[in-house]
């Protein structure tokens, strides 16, 4: 494992999930993989320390994930991170011409997100979008937080403001931000094309929040029915909460024609933190996913593609599961760690009521 760069071991996971999951083969995937890794994609794999990311636990710079959409169609999905590179807006700028991005709404609030000295977590991070039959597209996340928790509410506000949707804020935050100190905003992003459909995304991160609590933060969202978040609740998380590991998250997307209330919503489960090992995580996820009737062999080839362990034997293959609930496609996104560096070892499986008796 550690005779291979960070590159060729996060892009022979990108080619074949690409491959097992029907796309054409091609080039650009890899190329913009190793564009966005920059100088970090040539370090070795026992060299982790130098490079630790948040992007995932065992601090590779790169999480997949493949969005199920509710008519069959998949997106392969990769956040990253460019560690270690000035301006953090370097890859954002060699591949905008390229992708034919627009970056205007990303000009807009830069100065808010990437201030000179940030009091902690990340700064930027993208997700390079692959479909099928169109061109790659991008999203870039930025760090509310990033000034510290007290300017969060101001950071975002200002932005919202500068994107002409400054109504938003306090529809979101009468719906999500009820319980002060534990409901936070936690990222800001924006799809970077050219489409009506380009979306700004507010998410917000629920500390020890029970199932109400996520349920209320959907029903801002026209349509949602409250069952579906019930639903997700229970079956990725075994239970109502309250989910007192890592959080769970609610994200919001505003679209063209979205002032006040956003027309999309997702609940985002870490899925890690509510179970054993990855065989549990995987049951669970195909039970969601037969909910929704998506198909289900797509998701042991995709895992296959990215990792030849025995899912029993680490956590956090599959760090995170989200349902997405929108006019314009719902649908299960899972997440897939690259374990470039390291594989969480399982917890216990639990044997209450299992122990023999005498
Ligand atoms: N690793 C971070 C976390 O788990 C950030 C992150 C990566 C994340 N992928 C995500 C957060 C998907 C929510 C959903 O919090």
């Amino acid at each position: 494992m550690a005779d291979f760069s960070l590159y060729e071991h996060t892009n022979g996971q990108l080619n074949r999930l690409c491959r097992v999951l029907g796309f054409a083969d091609g080039p650009l995937p890899g190329e913009l993989l190793g564009l966005l890794l920059g100088p970090a994609g040539a370090s070795r794999l026992d060299e982790s320390s130098e490079w630790p990311s948040g992007v995932s636990d065992d601090t590779t710079p790169v999480e997949f994930s493949i969005a199920f959409d509710a008519t069959g169609e998949c997106a392969v999905r990769v956040l990253g991170e460019s560690v270690g590179v000035h301006p953090e807006r370097k890859f954002l700028d060699v591949v905008a011409e390229w992708l034919g991005l627009r970056t205007g709404r990303f000009d807009a609030v830069q100065d808010l997100f990437l201030p000179e000295t940030a009091a902690g977590g990340f700064t930027l991070w993208y997700s390079l979008i692959f479909r099928a039959d169109s061109r790659p597209q991008l999203k870039v996340y930025l760090n509310p937080q990033i000034s510290g928790p007290e300017r969060a509410d101001e950071l975002v506000r200002m932005a919202l403001g500068r994107l002409g949707i400054a109504r938003a804020y306090d529809s979101v935050a009468a719906a999500a931000l009820g319980r002060p100190g534990r409901d936070r905003f936690s990222y800001f992003a924006l799809d970077l094309d050219d489409t009506p459909r380009s979306r700004v995304k507010l998410y917000v991160s629920h500390e020890g929040a029970e199932t109400a609590d996520v349920v209320r933060a959907a029903s801002l969202v026209p349509g949602v029915e409250p069952e579906r978040i019930r639903e997700f609740c229970a079956i990725s998380g075994a239970g109502n909460g309250p989910f007192s590991s890592r959080p769970l998250i609610s994200s919001y997307s505003f679209t063209g024609g979205d002032a006040v209330t956003p027309s999309s919503y997702s609940l985002y489960v870490p899925i890690r933190d509510y179970v054993a090992d990855d065989e549990v995580a995987r049951a669970r996820v195909l039970a969601l996913m037969a909910q929704y009737d998506l198909d289900s062999t797509k998701l042991d080839r995709a895992i296959a593609a990215v990792s030849g362990r025995a899912l029993r034997d680490g956590v956090g293959l599959i760090p995170h599961v989200s349902l997405r609930l929108s006019p314009f496609g719902s649908g299960i996104t899972v997440y897939l760690s690259s374990e470039a560096y390291s594989v969480l070892p399982p917890k216990r499986r639990s044997v209450l009521g299992l122990v023999p008796a005498g």
